[in-house]
């Protein structure tokens, strides 16, 4: 009986670790940092408080509540304007190195011009920022996630090329009133979906839908205004302030439908439409040929006197090329790429520009939102694919995470969180050079047009609770092993994840030990 147990501990420890076997057994880098993010549309609440002006988003939600899977809004959230003490207490537990959150403009400035701030939002921002400095957390801002004040989309938003100044004169207010403890800026979290939105795509804003027109001219001036908000940042702050400035961008993995030519080629062009189109500019200058020429193909046929893709000028292609002190990298999953048909463009639209078409049928590990797949390897790739891409560039996950099936017992979560980091350090060891990661999302939120009916979060929150409680799921107390260990492996036995197995293991490691000492004791 006394050996039995021990030898039952051995086959459950086994087991757990064949579980895990794929996970990377490397320790992260020295200097390598952990963090967590949430957004402020999507957390703050308090969306008319204290002269906070209204925003895009603001705007859809209240107008517009069908496009809204649970036709919900963000009005409350999870209400963190008025929780700042309990977050970052949070925060700290949790043991992150650094929290990325982002500022509302409207609530900065509420009529979207920087001729009046709103002292609320200054005094706000500061009680959070100085909160997480006294509890050693640094801060990383991003200025633009997706909420544009109304008044400016009113003015056309990201369409009009006044935008690039109305944004740099946004980021000034904020580098002057922030700057000294803000040790990383972001300028924009994922233009290329935002932009889509001025084109096909159903968000905000929402009555624009100039398809293969607007998602261009947005493009094109939120690549300015990037440089803008560089160039003012490195001219006039960054000798005192010294910081670091860059723009969050998402890609995917894309991975060929079938082995024809047709698609192989599909999959590297998709990479070129939805991240060439930002990081060529920046890493390489100007958008990459591929684009031009398609879209100018595009537009010829369908009558237009000149490309429907904005150019840049010379001038302007040096103003952009260099404008990123690193790359934010927004990682969620892979998807298959197949060639489009090749039919007859009648009006402008985009997808037919770029003729990609995703299959939605794929083998990989689903979650509760159809196009995001347990994917890691996708991660590995596209980390690789930047490296090669843009001369191995300083990167940053600025964002990865995936939504649970509405348990505490998050294992899903759990799963995603090792897999990816394993990939991340395989991705390493292959010489990329990613200096952070940062986990979507620290607490569930609103999730733009999905509402409330998918969570992200380390942490639940109780949205009917009008405090707004915050639970953490069983992730969060991984990635805080995680964190502190600085490994996914100790010992040959994976962290522990907390599940029904390890919680056996560890009592019957107990009572094998306690038996071997009663035998020992007895003989
Ligand atoms: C940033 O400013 C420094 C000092 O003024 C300058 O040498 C450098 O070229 C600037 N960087 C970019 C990318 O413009
Ligand atoms: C992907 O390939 C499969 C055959 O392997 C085919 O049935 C499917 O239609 C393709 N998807 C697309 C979007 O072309
Ligand atoms: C959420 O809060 C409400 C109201 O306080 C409470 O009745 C409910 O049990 C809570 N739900 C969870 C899952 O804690």
């Amino acid at each position: 009986m006394a050996v039995l147990v021990p030898l039952v501990c051995v086959c459950l420890l086994s087991f757990a670790k064949g579980q895990n076997l794929e996970l990377s057994s490397d320790e992260f880098p020295e200097d390598f940092l952990f963090g967590t993010a949430t957004s402020a549309y999507q957390t703050e609440g308090a969306w008319n408080v204290n002269g906070k002006g209204e925003n895009i988003w603001d705007y859809l939600t209240h107008n517009y509540p069908d496009r809204i899977a649970d036709g919900s809004n963000a009005d409350i959230s999870c209400d963190t304007y008025h929780h700042v003490e309990d977050d970052v207490a949070i925060l700290r537990d949790l043991g992150v190195d650094y929290y990325r959150f982002s500022i509302s403009w409207s609530r900065l400035l509420p009529n979207g011009f920087s001729h009046e701030i709103n002292d609320d939002a200054v005094r706000y921002y500061n009680f959070l920022i100085d909160a997480l400095l006294n509890n050693g957390i640094t801060p990383m801002v991003t200025l633009y996630h997706w909420d544009l004040p109304q008044i400016l989309q009113k003015l056309g938003g990201w369409s009009n090329v006044n935008i690039v100044d109305y944004f740099t004169d946004y980021a000034n207010v904020a580098f002057e009133n922030f700057g000294d403890r803000v040790r990383y800026w972001i300028t924009f979290n994922e233009p290329d979906l935002f932009c889509e939105a001025y084109g096909a795509l159903e968000f905000a804003p929402i009555e624009v839908k100039a398809d293969g027109i607007g998602d261009y001219l947005c493009s094109h001036h939120v690549l300015l205004a990037h440089a803008s908000a560089y160039h003012l940042y490195n001219e006039s702050f960054k000798t005192t302030q010294r910081g670091s400035l860059g723009i969050a961008l998402s890609s995917r993995w894309y991975l060929p439908n079938t082995t024809s030519v047709e698609d192989i080629e599909a999959a590297n062009r998709f990479l070129q439409f939805k991240v060439g189109r930002f990081a060529h500019p920046i890493y390489i200058g100007d958008y990459p040929e591929i684009v031009k020429n398609l879209v100018a193909i595009r537009s010829q046929e369908e009558g237009f006197p000149y490309s429907r893709l904005p150019e840049f000028t010379p001038t302007e292609i040096d103003y952009i090329r260099g404008s990123s002190d690193f790359f934010g990298l927004n990682f969620y999953t892979a998807e298959l790429a197949a060639n489009g048909p090749q039919n007859v463009p009648t009006a402008p639209s985009y997808n037919r520009d770029h003729n990609v078409v995703i299959e939605p049928e794929n083998p990989w590990q689903a979650t509760p939102i159809s196009w995001l797949k347990v994917t890691p390897w996708g991660f590995q790739e596209v980390l690789i694919w930047l490296k090669n891409e843009y001369s191995n560039p300083l990167i940053f996950v600025t964002e990865n995470g995936v939504p649970d099936a509405e348990n505490y017992n998050d294992e899903e979560r759990i799963y995603y969180l090792r897999t990816h980091l394993s990939a991340l350090l395989s991705a390493i060891a292959e010489g990329v050079n990613v200096k952070m990661y940062t986990f979507w999302s620290l607490f569930d939120n609103f999730e733009w047009d999905l509402g409330y009916t998918v969570k992200f979060g380390l942490y639940h929150v109780n949205m009917s609770d009008p405090s707004r409680t915050r639970e953490p799921k069983a992730s969060a107390q991984i990635y805080k092993q995680i964190i502190n260990n600085r490994r996914l492996i100790i010992n040959d036995i994976s962290v522990d994840n907390g599940g029904p197995e390890s919680i056996l293991c560890n009592i019957c490691l107990i009572v094998g030990g306690l038996l071997i000492v009663f035998r020992n004791y007895l003989n």
